[in-house]
This record gives C-alpha cells, sequence and structure tokens, in this order.
C-alpha cells in the first residue's frame, strides 16, 4: 500500500491561527501565569508553536495518557502512562491537545485534573473533529474543525510517522 497525502490545512493557515489564538490567550490571561500542559506526544508540536507566539512567560508541563478504547469499557476509561511531576493546585491551566476526536480522553483527563484543584483548567486543540464526539467536552481554544477524516501532521501521526509535517494532511491509501 502506498501511502498518499493531500492538504487539508496549509502551513500559512496554522501560522496564522496559531498568531491569532495566541493573542486571545494573552488578553484572557492577562495578569496571571500561564501553565500548559501538553498531551503526549501529539500535543507538542502545536504546543511549543502556540509558546512561542505568545509574548509573556509560559509555564510547560507534560502528561501522557492513553485511552482505552470500546473494547469491554464503552464508558471510556484512560490510563496515565505519564503524569505531571508537581501541583497544579492553585495554577491557571491550559490542557493542550492536538485532536479531540471521540472526546473520551479530555472529558476524563479534565475530571482528573479538576480534583487536583487548579485555580482555573480550560481546554485548547488545535483540530477538532465533532462530528466523532461521544463524551461531551467543553473546548475553550480550537484551531480548526475538521471533517471526518484521518489526518496526519503538527504533531499528529499514522503509526507513529508525519508528526513533523509543517501542513495538516489528510492520508489515504492506495495499491501499488
Ligand atoms: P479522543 O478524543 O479520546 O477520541 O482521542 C483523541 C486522540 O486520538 C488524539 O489525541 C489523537 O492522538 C488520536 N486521533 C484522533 N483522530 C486522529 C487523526 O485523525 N489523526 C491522528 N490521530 C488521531
Ligand atoms: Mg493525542
Amino acid at each position: 500500500m502506498i501511502e498518499k497525502i493531500s492538504t487539508l490545512i496549509s502551513k500559512d493557515e496554522i501560522n496564522k491561527r496559531i498568531a491569532d489564538i495566541a493573542a486571545e490567550i494573552e488578553k484572557d490571561y492577562a495578569g496571571k501565569d500561564i501553565h500548559f500542559i501538553c498531551i503526549l506526544k501529539g500535543g507538542v508540536v502545536f504546543m511549543t508553536d502556540l509558546a512561542r507566539a505568545i509574548h509573556k512567560n509560559v509555564y510547560m508541563h507534560f502528561m501522557d495518557v492513553s485511552s482505552y478504547g470500546n473494547s469491554t469499557e464503552s464508558s471510556g476509561n484512560i490510563k496515565i502512562l505519564m503524569d505531571l511531576d508537581e501541583s497544579i493546585e492553585g495554577k491557571d491551566v491550559l490542557i493542550v491537545e492536538d485532536i479531540i476526536d471521540s472526546g473520551r480522553t479530555l472529558s476524563i483527563l479534565k475530571d482528573v485534573l479538576l480534583a487536583r484543584k487548579p485555580a482555573s483548567l480550560k481546554i485548547c486543540t488545535l483540530l477538532d473533529k465533532p462530528d466523532r464526539r461521544v463524551s461531551h467536552v467543553d473546548i475553550d481554544y480550537t484551531g480548526f474543525k475538521i471533517p471526518d477524516e484521518f489526518v496526519v501532521g503538527c504533531g499528529l501521526d499514522y503509526a507513529q510517522k508525519y508528526r513533523n509535517l509543517d501542513y495538516i494532511g489528510i492520508i489515504s491509501f492506495e495499491e501499488e
């Protein structure tokens, strides 16, 4: 099979949108410290671009979670593969994700983090696939709403590949 990638969102469109979101975040967090929680691995590319477009200090934290699909637990559950290395109590926290698809991961993660008593907790995602939502998630900042297609690039992978593409592409498969 040959993997083909067609552009859905160009590098220029992404950079422009990131600058807009960064400006919005800067305004919303005026006078506050911002604590990003990057969800590994997919969130890392967007987080570093977003952080560099914000002209004030941003603290960076990392978490790795995996969602159990719908095998036996249709309600969904998550496993924390790598946890934060410090407390978020009293901090203004912004979760930075690559994409919200079923919403299972983020809806559960949000509850897990809220139990740790941050001053505030918001969600920022580069992409949103609303057609696929199973669990409701309130998203505070969205880069782009996209159709129900499997996409790669800007942190998003197919079999761990294509994370470093500087655009978002739709992947398709053709016979050789
Ligand atoms: P969900 O919202 O709990 O379904 O989980 C979303 C996660 O699934 C994301 O963080 C991605 O890692 C992965 N994912 C969902 N859709 C795509 C896609 O189109 N391309 C690559 N990864 C995806
Ligand atoms: Mg992810």
